[in-house]
């Protein structure tokens, strides 16, 4: 079993019945939502709000009951991967194109569990490109904004060449930032720029964190702690 198997099952061991779950996106919580769906076919009920379509698609694949966001109330417990986790837990996420759904299912989220291989564990966050989804509208003035940031951004575009499109119908810009000093003031400033919808730093909003070593042993890591 790979690391990000291993992590995204151990964190399935949280839900309980009658929970209402939140379903990340990515490689590593595909794993969760396959062993979700599992459970949810050996008898557990939960219900599910997925944050991207793709996660949508799996877990109805799968028999999890999804709701639409509308229709949920609190989230008990979501389960979702990042591209980096610091020691406060704040994250860099939105590899998978997926941030804006995944920060407002988290923002609606009781607890927020993160799970990843150890090789996503960094000292200091923005070696991995921060994601930033923009309005298609304007938005070679909003990169050039965001160049004025201090970093080189870079329009992410599909395998075949085309620009990636968001479930939002927005676009998605890389930020190579190299290193991000203060997490919390960078995302207030790239959120003030106009043409930006959100960003990938999720600050103080993942509650734990099931990290995952090649040596097959878990590490819980906990906000605060
Ligand atoms: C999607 C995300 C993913 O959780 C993040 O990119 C990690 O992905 P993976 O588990 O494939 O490494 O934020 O928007």
């Amino acid at each position: 079993m790979n690391i990000k198997q291993l992590a995204a099952e151990k964190a399935v061991d949280w839900v309980e019945d009658g929970m209402m779950v939140g379903l990340g996106t990515g490689s590593t919580a595909v794993y969760a939502i396959r062993k979700l769906g599992e459970r949810v076919q050996q008898g557990l009920h939960i219900k599910a709000v997925a944050t991207s379509v793709e996660s949508e698609k799996l877990a109805k694949e799968m028999s999890i009951p999804i709701i639409p966001f509308a229709e949920v109330g609190q989230i008990d417990l979501t389960i979702d991967g990042a591209d980096e986790v610091d020691p406060d837990l704040n994250l860099i996420k939105g590899g998978g194109g997926a941030l804006l759904r995944e920060k407002i299912v988290a923002a609606r989220s009781r607890q927020v569990m993160i799970v990843a291989g150890d090789n996503k564990v960094v000292k200091r966050l923005g070696a991995f490109p921060l994601p930033v989804e923009v309005v298609t509208f304007a938005h070679e003035w909003t990169i050039e904004k965001l160049a004025s940031m201090g970093c080189t951004p870079v329009l992410r575009k599909t395998e075949s060449g085309e620009v990636f499109v968001t479930d939002n119908g927005n676009y998605t810009v890389d930020c190579h930032f190299k290193e991000i000093l203060n997490p919390a003031r960078m995302h207030r400033q790239l959120n003030d720029i106009p043409g930006v919808v959100d960003n990938g730093l999720f600050i103080g909003m993942a509650s734990t964190a099931v990290i995952a070593y090649n040596s097959g042993t878990i590490e819980i890591l906990r906000a605060g702690k």
